[in-house]
């Protein structure tokens, strides 16, 4: 772990923390994923600052409704929402990428400091610079981590109440037992007096999510793809990206997109030190992304020790931004 590095004059906390190869054996745990059957890649490896790029076109995408549907939500309750989580906080944000969304709260919340964490260190870092020379008078701290484990985090993070936010329904990457394990991870992290404030994307019609995630641009596809290109580097292996097909679909029983790899071909390909057979039509599950409706997520939480406390959502009923905080206090 190399603890930091450009320590600012105003904070007593760095201004960027490498927390990235305090996370274990990233090597074995790719090797796992793609032994297991189904074989798998955890989505968190989409991030590299290529990846992270691709993401922010994502965002941008006409079939794509979660980002412009949640930052309208953000927007049009921006005032709500800081009375619900509570102002001048230690605003953490698992994820953060370009560090956008946060923009549309800073005026109301005024938090104390912000802490940007994603496992995406370069483009993280870009982000949190453009960050603190737009907002000179909030205290960054970025930290490169992979979030997936909330404990991963510093001990020595900013003194004071905390609020956590988690927009994006990045949460749907989990499936449900991780996802109750993560808000167990946030309430403890959060403790008592903190908040979660946690956007989440709604069952809907199986058209409109397949649409999202199969975009007419093809952007999905490269994204999906360049998971791949990200192992060649890390492992490193010998993906041909031409020989893999993008795949998307809903799954209406368990409620979430399925997102894959296909292989074109019967193929071999060289990872690390091992070599794997892949099937003609074989698929690597890349992510599931589930969607929730509001009384679901709220059972969720509650069996992770968080009581909803209030619960925002656009006039379609897309997507929904939740307030809560540990049961109890
Ligand atoms: C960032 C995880 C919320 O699941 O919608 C976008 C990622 N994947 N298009 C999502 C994603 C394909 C996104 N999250």
């Amino acid at each position: 772990m190399t603890l930091a590095t450009r320590a600012s004059a105003r904070n007593a906390l760095p201004d960027f923390v490498d927390l990235s190869t305090a996370s274990g054996d990233t090597t074995a745990e790719i090797l796992a994923g793609l032994n297991a059957t189904p074989r798998c890649i955890n989505p968190k490896f989409f991030y590299d600052s290529h990846g992270s790029a691709l993401f922010e076109r994502i965002t941008a995408l006409p079939e794509y409704y979660p980002t412009r549907t949640e930052r309208g939500i953000l927007k049009a309750f921006s005032r709500q929402i800081a009375q619900a989580t509570g102002t001048r906080r230690v605003l953490i944000e698992p994820g953060a990428g370009s560090c956008e969304k946060v923009r549309l709260l800073l005026p109301t919340m005024q938090p104390a400091a912000y802490v940007p964490t994603d496992i995406a260190g370069d483009f993280l870092h870009a982000s949190a610079e453009k960050l603190r020379s737009e907002f000179p008078w909030l205290p960054v701290t970025a930290i490169q981590a992979d979030f997936t484990a909330l404990t991963a985090m510093p001990e020595s993070l900013p003194a004071g109440p905390r609020c956590l936010f988690y927009p994006g329904s990045t949460l749907g990457n989990f499936q449900r037992d991780e996802a109750q394990a993560f808000l167990c991870q946030a309430a403890t992290l959060i403790g008592a007096g903190g908040t979660l404030l946690i956007g989440i994307d709604l069952h809907k019609e199986t058209a409109t999510l397949e649409a999202a995630y199969n975009d007419s641009a093809g952007i999905t596809a490269d994204f999906n793809l360049n998971i791949l290109r990200h192992l060649n580097q890390l492992l490193p292996a010998n993906f041909d990206l031409r020989a893999f097909r993008h795949v998307a679909h809903y799954n209406e029983a368990e409620k979430r997109i399925e997102m894959h790899l296909e292989s074109r071909k019967a193929q071999q390909v060289d990872c690390a030190d091992i070599t794997i057979t892949l099937d003609a039509g074989e698929r690597l599950l890349t992510e599931y992304s589930c969607k929730y409706t509001r009384d679901d997520f709220a059972l969720l939480a509650d069996a992770a020790g968080l009581t909803v406390r209030h619960c925002w959502q656009d006039p379609a009923g897309m997507f929904a931004v939740f307030c809560l905080a540990p049961s109890g206090t």
